[in-house]
C-alpha cells in the first residue's frame, strides 16, 4: 500500500509538470489559426472567441501578410497571419502555470501610423492594484517594422491569464498596433555562481527569443522591476536594451548578451551587498554584435562613485574586448551600472539604433589590493 502511494504521489507529480505550459509560441500564439469567412466583416473579427485560444475585445483586425494599408504593404514576421489591436482591443488567453515561478512573455508587435504607441501587458489574478507594463512603440529598432519586447511576471496562481491591450485611442480607426508571436519562458531564479557577486552576470537567464527572428528582444524600461524579465537586472532610465542571442548575433560569452541600443538613455543595473571601504574588482566584456553597427562606440561603467569609460572600435563584424575598474565601496550596497556613451546607426540606411554589446560582467573582492 506505501508503495503504491509513493508511487501515485510520484505519478501526480509528474502529470502536474506535464500540465504547465512549455517554453515557446502559446497555443495559437502565433494567430495562424483564424476566424471562419463568417465571423468576419472584412478584415474586421466580429466574434469574439474567432480566434482559438484567444478570447477578443474590442475592435480587432485579422491581417494576411501582403495586405495593403494605403500604399503600405504589411508585412508579418512569422507565418501567414498577424492581429492589430485598435482602440481600446485586447487579447487575452488563459495559461496553466507553475505557481511562485516568475515567467516571461515575448511578443512581436508593429506600428502601423506615425503616432505614438504602446502595448499594455498584464496578467491576472494578480495581488497588486495597477500592476501591469505599459510597453512605449515610439522607436523602431529592427529595420522591418517590427520588434520583439518581452515582460515578466511571477505566477500567482495556477492558471493565469494574460491580456495584451492597445490603450490608445487614435482618431483613425486603421491605426493600433500588429502582433503576432507570443510566446512564454519559465525563469528560475539566478543563483550567484561562484566566483561572482553578480546575479545573472552573463545574461543567461532572460526572455524567450525567437528562433526565427533576427532582431533581438527589446527589454522595456519604465517598468516595475518586479516585472524585469532579465532576471537580477534592472534597466533603467528612458529606453529599452536589447537582448540578443548568438543564433543570430556576435555574443562574448555564452548564447546571451545586452545590446546598448539608445545611448545614455538606456542603462542597465544591479545592486550589489558590498563592504564599505574594502576594494572590488567589476570586470566585463564589450564588443559588437556583428550588426553593421559600425564606428567609435564607448560604454560607460559605473561601481558606486567611480566610473569607467571604455572606448571600442567597431568594425560591425563581431569581435570584443575586456575592461576593468577597481574600486572601493564606499557604501553596504553599491550599485553596478552600464550605458553608451553615444548613439550609433546600423551603416544600412535603415536610421535602426544600435550600439555596444556588454557580456560576462563580474564581481569580485580584490584580496591583496596594492
Ligand atoms: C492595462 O490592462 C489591464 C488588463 O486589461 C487593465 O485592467 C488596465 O486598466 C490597463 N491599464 C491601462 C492604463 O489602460
Ligand atoms: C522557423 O521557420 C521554419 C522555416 O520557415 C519553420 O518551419 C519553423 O516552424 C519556424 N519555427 C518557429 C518556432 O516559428
Amino acid at each position: 500500500m506505501l508503495k503504491f502511494t509513493a508511487l501515485f504521489v510520484l505519478l501526480c507529480a509528474h502529470f502536474h509538470v506535464g500540465l504547465s505550459i512549455t517554453d515557446g509560441l502559446l497555443p495559437n500564439g502565433n494567430f495562424e489559426q483564424g476566424p471562419k469567412p463568417s465571423q468576419m466583416k472584412g478584415t474586421r473579427v466580429t466574434d469574439p472567441t474567432a480566434i482559438p485560444n484567444w478570447q477578443l475585445s474590442g475592435v480587432i483586425e485579422y491581417i494576411k501578410s501582403g495586405q495593403k494599408q494605403g500604399d503600405m504593404l504589411l508585412i508579418v514576421p512569422e507565418g501567414q497571419f498577424a492581429i492589430r489591436l485598435g482602440n481600446e482591443a485586447s487579447i487575452r488567453q488563459k495559461l496553466k502555470v507553475t505557481k511562485g515561478m516568475f515567467y516571461s512573455v515575448t511578443f512581436s508587435a508593429a506600428r502601423t501610423c506615425a503616432q505614438e504607441e504602446r502595448l499594455n501587458v498584464s496578467v491576472r489574478p494578480n495581488t497588486e492594484a495597477k500592476d501591469w507594463g505599459m510597453l512605449p512603440m515610439q522607436t523602431m529598432y529592427s529595420s522591418d517594422g517590427w520588434d520583439s519586447y518581452a515582460w515578466g511576471f511571477l505566477a500567482e496562481a495556477s492558471e493565469v491569464e494574460v491580456s495584451i491591450h492597445n490603450p490608445g485611442v487614435e482618431e483613425d480607426a486603421a491605426c493600433g498596433p500588429l502582433l503576432d508571436s507570443v510566446a512564454i519562458k519559465a525563469l528560475p531564479p539566478p543563483r550567484r555562481m561562484r566566483g561572482n557577486m553578480l546575479k545573472n552576470g552573463n545574461f543567461e537567464h532572460g526572455p524567450y527569443v525567437f528562433p526565427n527572428t533576427s532582431w533581438g528582444v527589446l527589454v522595456p524600461s519604465n517598468i516595475e522591476d518586479d516585472h524585469c524579465p532579465l532576471l537580477g537586472w534592472m534597466v533603467e532610465s528612458l529606453k529599452a536594451v536589447k537582448y540578443i542571442d548568438s543564433d543570430h548575433f556576435s555574443v562574448p560569452e555564452g548564447k546571451r548578451a545586452i545590446e546598448l541600443i539608445a545611448g545614455k538613455e538606456s542603462a542597465i543595473a544591479q545592486v550589489v551587498k558590498t563592504t564599505k571601504g574594502k576594494v572590488y574588482d567589476l570586470t566585463f566584456s564589450l564588443g559588437d554584435a556583428s550588426n553593421l553597427c559600425e564606428g567609435s562606440m564607448e560604454v560607460e561603467a559605473f561601481a558606486g562613485k567611480v566610473t569607467l569609460r571604455v572606448p571600442y572600435e567597431s568594425k560591425g563584424k563581431g569581435g570584443f574586448k575586456q575592461a576593468r575598474l577597481r574600486f572601493v565601496a564606499v557604501s553596504d550596497r553599491t550599485r553596478v551600472r552600464f550605458l553608451s556613451s553615444f548613439y550609433t546607426m546600423k551603416n544600412d540606411n535603415s536610421g535602426s539604433l544600435c550600439g555596444p554589446v556588454i557580456d560576462d560582467v563580474k564581481l569580485l573582492g580584490v584580496r591583496n589590493p596594492n
